[in-house]
C-alpha cells in the first residue's frame, strides 16, 4: 500500500461534492438549519447500498443540499485535499455541480470562491496544484447549463474546463454541443462523461460533438473495437473509477473491468475516486482494489504516470510533478 500511496499522481475525475462526508454532512445541515431525514449517522449510512447510477445522485444531490456557504465550500475542499495529501496526488482537476447549487438558492460566484480558497490554501499547506471543472448536470433544464456559463464568463480564467455529468441514459453529448463550443471559445478544456451507463456510441458523441479531450469512466467503449483504436491513435484518455463502477453495479465485481484489455489496445488509462465519500474510498483505495485483483505495481505506476500526462497542466510544471 505505502508503495501505491507514494506513486506521483494527478486525481482528474473527482466531484467535490462527492467528497461530502456523511458526518460532515450532518454537521453542516445543523449549522446551516437544512432539515434531512435521517435521525442519526447510522440511519444515513445505511442509504448507501446503491443499485444504480441514480440511486447513487439521489443521495448525492440530497446531501449537497447542506452547503450553504463560501466557508462550508471551502472546508470541503480543504478536507479533501488533507486526505490526499497522503496518497501521492500532486495536481487535481476538480467537477463541481454549479446547476444544483443555483437551483439550492446559491451564488454560483460565492461557491467557486469558496472552493478556490480552498485550492488556494491547499497549494500552500500540501504543495497541492489544483483546477476547477464546471460540469454541466445533463439531465436539468439545459437553460440552467446556459445561464451558469453566463454568470462566470467574466472570470472566465478561474474555470480550467466544462465537463458533463449525472444521469447519462437518454441525455446523449450532442444535446450540449452549443455550450461545449463556447466553453472552447472561452478557453477551457473539454471532457465529458460518456460510456458509464450508456453505450459506446455516446463516447463517439462526445468525441465528435463535443470535441472531449478525454472521456469520463468510457469503459462502455469496450464493446467497439473500433473506438478503441480511435482512443488509441488520437490519444483520448479515460478517467476510470473503479470503485466507483462498483458500488454503481456498473460491473458485477472489480475483475470485469475491462481495463487490462483496453490498456493492451493501447487506450490511455488512469484511476480516480469521483465520489470517494459514496464509494468506499479515494484514489489510493482504487489503485489498491486493483493491486488486490492482479494488477502489478509496474501497471499501477504507469497508471499514475498516464494521469500526470492527462492533466492540463503545462509542460513545465508536468515535468515537476512525476
Ligand atoms: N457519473 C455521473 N454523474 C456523476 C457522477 C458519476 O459517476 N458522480 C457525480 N455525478
Ligand atoms: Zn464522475
Amino acid at each position: 500500500m505505502a508503495a501505491l500511496e507514494q506513486l506521483p499522481k494527478a486525481e482528474l475525475h473527482l466531484h467535490i461534492e462527492g467528497t461530502l462526508e456523511p458526518e460532515l454532512a450532518l454537521e453542516l445541515a445543523q449549522r446551516n438549519g437544512v432539515a434531512l431525514p435521517y435521525a442519526s449517522l447510522e440511519e444515513l449510512k445505511g442509504k448507501y447500498q446503491f443499485t444504480n447510477l441514480q440511486s447513487f445522485l439521489d443521495l448525492y444531490y440530497e446531501l449537497m443540499g447542506t452547503l450553504k456557504t463560501a466557508q462550508d465550500f471551502r472546508d470541503l475542499a480543504l478536507a479533501y485535499f488533507a486526505k490526499v495529501s497522503t496518497q501521492g496526488v500532486r495536481h487535481a482537476e476538480i467537477f463541481f455541480d454549479p446547476q444544483v447549487h443555483v437551483a439550492n438558492g446559491l451564488d454560483v460566484n460565492m461557491v467557486m470562491d469558496g472552493l478556490l480558497e480552498g485550492m488556494h490554501i491547499a497549494k500552500e499547506r500540501y504543495g497541492i496544484t489544483s483546477g476547477l471543472i464546471l460540469s454541466i448536470v445533463r439531465d436539468m433544464p439545459l437553460e440552467t447549463a446556459q445561464s451558469v456559463i453566463d454568470s462566470v464568463k467574466n472570470r472566465a480564467s478561474d474555470i480550467l474546463g466544462i465537463g458533463l455529468d449525472s444521469a447519462e441514459v437518454g441525455y446523449p453529448p450532442h444535446l450540449f454541443t452549443k455550450q461545449f463550443q463556447e466553453a472552447k471559445a472561452l478557453g477551457w478544456h473539454r471532457v465529458a462523461h460518456a460510456g458509464e451507463e450508456g453505450p459506446a456510441s455516446y463516447v463517439i458523441d462526445a468525441l465528435d460533438n463535443l470535441h472531449a479531450e478525454r472521456i469520463d469512466h468510457g469503459i462502455h467503449s469496450v464493446t467497439d473495437p473500433e473506438l478503441l483504436k480511435r482512443l488509441a491513435s488520437e490519444r483520448i484518455p479515460l478517467t476510470t473509477c473503479p470503485l466507483s463502477n462498483r458500488r454503481l453495479q456498473v460491473v458485477g465485481s472489480l475483475d470485469e473491468l475491462p481495463l487490462r484489455n483496453m490498456m493492451d489496445q493501447g487506450v490511455l488509462i488512469n484511476v480516480n475516486s469521483d465520489d470517494p465519500a459514496y464509494f468506499g474510498g479515494y484514489i489510493a483505495d482504487n489503485y489498491k482494489a486493483l493491486s488486490e485483483i492482479g494488477f502489478t505495481l509496474s501497471e499501477l505506476a504507469s497508471f499514475a504516470e498516464h494521469s500526470i500526462d492527462a492533466s492540463f497542466i503545462g509542460d513545465d510544471q508536468r515535468r515537476t510533478l512525476r
